[in-house]
């Protein structure tokens, strides 16, 4: 047996963090034989909700469950984080885009990315899954004074997940035959999830779906729109769904990336495809076989692509500007 690893997670009496805790402690996510210490970080009028939750966590017995802390304090919440998925804040209600969250949940995240920087391990990797989440992760990045920049990620699996569930629908194949689907940018309305580079069972989408008027717009607003659409059907945000990327994107990162393929998740910008250094944008990534990560390069950007590219980029610096008080100088 390994060592146990820490997992701290905020919001984790919310609905996503139900969805998520149960399957980490299984030991779906980091193996069969690696134990995990669970850090559940909640805000005090929640503690009793999750008092609930940590109750149902013993009694599942799970063997790899070494320790579970709940607390409101991030300092205890923090220590020794391995990885800090960072769930906890407010979900955006009917009529709302993600956006409109910013100036309550932005805040949230200078408190929780200094609490990082001073109890986590050195190598933590956090995961913003918070709305608007790519400037949230950049706030938390900002505050997390020390921590490298490149163990910073915010989610655009679920919008990765949701364009590959679209094309096999439409083409008639399982999702799984989807390969090489970049989103790129925001995970907003602003996102492009890029179909021109995606392929089915190795041949071009284009090549497959030859419905162009589809491709650029249907299928692009279908995506960017999921997250709305599932508020009117639901009354209340994607959970269970968004809790299963935020673990298909912690084992894209600490999995090896199929040869010639990648997955989709917000890094900061090294200033790959003409993006500004430092903007959390969602790019096509490859995990190596040591456990680094890289930005794809070469990828091929078409006219239509930046377009959209620049939008989503654009619409990323608006929101930076706007909370540029909560982010250090
Ligand atoms: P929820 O309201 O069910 O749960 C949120 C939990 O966070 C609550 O228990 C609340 O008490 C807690 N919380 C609030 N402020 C906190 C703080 N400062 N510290 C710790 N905990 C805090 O919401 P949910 O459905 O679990 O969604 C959580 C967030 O995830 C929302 O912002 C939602 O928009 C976002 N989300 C993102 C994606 C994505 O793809 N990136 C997908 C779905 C949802
Ligand atoms: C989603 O994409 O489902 C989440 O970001 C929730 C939302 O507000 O759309």
């Amino acid at each position: 047996m390994k060592d146990p690893i820490t997992i701290s997670i905020t919001g984790a009496a919310g609905n996503i963090g139900y969805a998520l805790l149960f399957r980490i402690a299984s030991g779906s996510v980091f193996g069969p034989d690696q134990p995990v210490n669970l850090n559940l970080i909640e805000i005090e009028p929640a503690l009793p909700a999750l008092e609930g939750v940590v109750m149902e966590l013993d009694d599942c017995a799970f063997p790899l469950l070494n320790s579970i802390v709940a607390t409101a304090d991030l300092n205890a919440g923090f220590r020794d984080a391995d990885w800090a998925l960072l769930v906890g804040s407010v979900p955006r209600k009917a009529g709302m885009e993600r956006n409109d969250l910013l100036g309550i949940n932005g805040k949230i995240f200078t408190g929780q990315g200094r609490a990082i920087a001073s109890n986590a391990k050195p190598t933590c990797r956090t995961l913003v899954v918070g709305n608007p989440c790519n400037t949230n992760c950049l706030i938390a990045m900002a505050n997390a004074s020390g921590m490298p920049k490149n163990q910073f990620f915010a989610m655009t699996r679920l919008d990765e997940n949701r364009a590959k569930s679209q094309l096999a629908k439409k083409a008639g194949v399982h999702p799984s035959q989807v390969t090489n689907l970049c989103i790129w940018g925001n995970h907003s309305a602003t996102q492009y999830p890029d179909f021109t580079n995606a392929k089915i069972d190795g041949r071009p989408v284009t090549e497959v779906i030859t419905d162009r008027e589809w491709l650029e717009g249907e299928f692009i607003t279908t995506v960017q729109q999921r997250g709305a659409a599932i508020i009117k059907a639901r009354g209340a945000s994607s959970a269970a769904s968004a809790a299963n990327a935020a673990l298909d994107t912690v084992v894209s990162l600490i999995t090896p990336t199929p040869e010639g393929d990648w997955h989709s998740v917000a890094v900061a910008s090294d200033g790959s495809y003409g993006i500004e250094e430092g903007i959390i944008t969602s790019m096509p990534i490859k995990t190596n076989a040591d456990g680094s990560w890289e930005v794809v390069q070469g990828v091929p950007v078409n006219d239509f692509s930046q377009g959209k590219i620049d939008a989503t980029v654009a619409e990323l610096k608006e929101e930076r500007e706007a909370v540029k008080d909560l982010i250090p100088g």
